[in-house]
């Protein structure tokens, strides 16, 4: 194991009826923003409980942050901060308006040209406004973590800074009662996906993250199916809940060794043909396992064994079983498995792999080994 600090500062207020602790939890004295989506929240009840719960600080609202959330957005926002004055914000909703909020909480007071280095240019952010954060749609992990994801045309770029860290997350499984099955099973393999970027690498004598993991992993493929089968289902809704914040909270992933080319190359699909993120996810991992099965070898056979529990055969057997395992728990989730699924080919493929280059993404992977030649193929391999 290598060594690490850790440190999560996200208080959690998880369950029924807990977005009313967000009275104690922002300080009386602040101006607060609160920011939120397309409406999601105006007709599942959330926002009235915000109401409710803000009744006694002084507070407006910004909304219209999209999914994959626009930078030209995200600037309108900071604009009427830097007038008005707030000093607070709390974002309700999905991944997309928490990491939208993250960013503005960092490009208020940013002092260099624009507020796109913080993404283009990883510029440094010197201070950012406090936030906190209601969570109504469990995938990202974004609510405990310090990073966030901006789009601006093609380009989809992520920064992290634990200065937006959310101060504190609520957590109400109620509340994701109204997603849709897409949106929900998303969240699903959006989450899976996370571990898997911190745990199918390369053995590091890590046993309480591996064994974090695949507990997280396999809590995931039980509840996961229960909810296409049953959007209503409340205590596979809890579970999901928990196990997404659990998959990017940053607990899993401390010293040992991490890969992200899953996200890294699905953020090219997503940016250049507007793939749903969990979706570019369970088209580009299988694809993955398949093209770096000898530097994973140890960790898919592992993952084969204590989460499908697959011990018969060759090792080739197995490794082949359990990427074959992976789709079906992919498909069971209707989620695609391939480009031709959602009718990309090799064109898009070619157009990708542009983007991909222009971005600097030429050493992906845990061992830096994902070099733009195995970017094509693994892309290739998922066609
Ligand atoms: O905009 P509203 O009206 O709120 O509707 C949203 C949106 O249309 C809706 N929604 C959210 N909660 C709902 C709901 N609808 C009904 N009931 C609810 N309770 O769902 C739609 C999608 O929301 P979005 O926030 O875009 O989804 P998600 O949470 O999956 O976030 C995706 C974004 O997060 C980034 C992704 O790249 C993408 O931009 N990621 C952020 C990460 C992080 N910060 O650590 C890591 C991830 O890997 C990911 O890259
Ligand atoms: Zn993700």
């Amino acid at each position: 194991m290598n060594n690490f600090s850790y440190h999560n500062t996200t208080a959690i207020h998880f369950g029924e009826g807990q977005i009313a602790a967000i009275a104690g939890s922002i300080p009386k004295d602040k101006k607060v923003l609160v920011t939120y989506g397309g409406g999601s929240i105006k007709g599942n009840g959330v926002y009235d409980q915000v109401v409710t719960a803000l009744k006694e600080h002084n507070w407006d609202e910004f909304s219209g942050i999209e999914p994959n959330p626009q930078y030209d957005t995200l600037m309108k926002a900071v604009e009427r901060i830097r007038q008005e004055g707030f000093d607070y914000l709390l974002a309700v909703g999905g991944g997309s308006v928490v990491d939208g909020t993250k960013f503005i909480a960092a490009a208020v007071n940013f002092e260099g040209e624009e507020a796109w280095d913080i993404l283009a240019k990883q510029a440094e952010i010197k201070s950012a406004l406090p936030l906190g954060c209601i969570m109504t749609l469990p995938a990202t992990g974004s609510e405990t973590n310090a990073g966030a994801v901006v789009t601006r045309g093609t380009n989809k770029l992520a920064f992290g800074n634990p200065l937006v860290r959310p101060q504190f997350a609520v957590l109400d499984p109620q509340t994701t009662l109204s997603l849709s099955e897409r949106q929900t099973s998303n969240g699903v393999v959006d989450a899976f996906v996370h571990v898997m970027e911190q745990y199918l690498t390369y053995p590091a004598n890590a046993k309480i993250q591996d064994r974090f993991a695949e507990g997280i992993l396999l809590t995931l493929v039980e509840e996961g199916p229960k909810l296409i089968n049953d959007l209503q289902n409340m205590e596979a809704r809890t579970n999901v809940m928990w196990a997404a914040t659990q998959a990017l909270s940053g607990l899993i992933g401390v010293g040992v060794p991490q890969d992200w080319a899953t996200h890294m190359i699905g953020h090219e699909l997503t940016g250049n043909f507007g793939v749903d993120h969990g979706r570019s996810l369970t088209i580009v991992l299988p694809a993955i396992m398949q093209v770096c099965r000898e530097e994973k070898k140890a960790k898919l056979l592992q993952y084969a064994e204590r989460v499908w529990n697959i011990t018969e055969g060759s090792e080739d057997e197995r490794i082949d079983a359990v990427i074959e395992q992976t789709k079906q728990f992919f498909s069971a989730m209707n989620t695609p498995v391939s480009l031709t699924e959602i009718s990309l080919g090799q064109d898009d493929v070619d157009t990708a792999m542009v983007s991909l280059e222009a971005h600097g993404m030429t050493k992906l992977g845990e061992n830096g080994s994902i070099d733009l030649a195995r970017s094509r193929l693994i892309l290739e391999t998922a066609l």
